[in-house]
């Protein structure tokens, strides 16, 4: 088969993401979220140690999430105006499902962090390829609110978890704007020793 006519490899290349606040019902449902979360399960995994797990934001959760990325930036900025504000609680309510990405980082005698936190990436890599697969879309919110101390001790993180990104899920209304990739000659080289 063609590449251009392999599904799993078109899934590859027309990845892309969503607008957070364009995406609507229908969201994924348990079954459909089970199967994403286990594609994700599925990345290489250097000494198996699994160094993620998932959580998916319950539909009642959210006010206490939004109270939760209210906090989180207050102690970035106490300061903070009311809009900023606004704008840290909505990322609470974007999408019908949300799941946090919480990344479980050992200090191994033999597995560099580097693999642990690549294997997090190649899972996260999984769960779009495969949301978008059964026809969904996301976008992935991250920033340094997720490393103060009301994210933490409110996802009760252990100290060697971290939290990476929260995943809005659903369907896209709208996309933004392609992003420009980079050119294959760009990333890829022959080395000739
Ligand atoms: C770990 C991680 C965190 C990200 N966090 C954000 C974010 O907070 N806000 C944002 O606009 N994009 C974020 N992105 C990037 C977008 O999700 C997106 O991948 C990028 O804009 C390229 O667009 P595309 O996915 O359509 O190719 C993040 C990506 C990764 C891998």
């Amino acid at each position: 088969m063609a590449h251009e006519d392999n599904p799993a490899y078109q899934a590859l290349i027309t990845r892309r993401s969503g607008n957070a606040r364009a995406l609507v019902a229908p969201g994924p449902d348990k079954n459909a979220l089970a199967a994403i979360i286990l594609a994700a399960s599925r990345a290489p995994d250097h000494g198996r140690l699994v160094p993620f797990r998932f959580l998916s934001i319950a539909e009642g959760a959210r006010d206490r999430l939004a109270t939760l990325l209210e906090a989180a930036s207050r102690a970035l900025n106490p300061d903070l105006p009311t809009p900023e504000i606004e704008r840290a609680r909505e990322k609470a309510y974007q999408g019908p499902a949300i799941v946090a990405v919480i990344a479980r980082i050992e200090n191994h005698p033999k597995i560099p962090v580097s693999d642990q936190w690549l294997t997090v990436g190649c899972a996260l890599e999984n769960m779009l390829i495969a949301l978008q697969s059964l026809g969904f879309a996301a976008a992935i919110r991250s920033g340094k609110f997720l490393e103060t101390a009301p994210m933490r001790e409110g996802f009760s993180l252990g100290a060697n978890e971290h939290l990476v990104c929260l995943v809005a899920i659903g369907t896209a209304t709208e996309f933004p704007p392609e992003k420009p990739k980079p050119a294959l000659e760009a990333v890829f080289g022959i080395w000739n020793g």
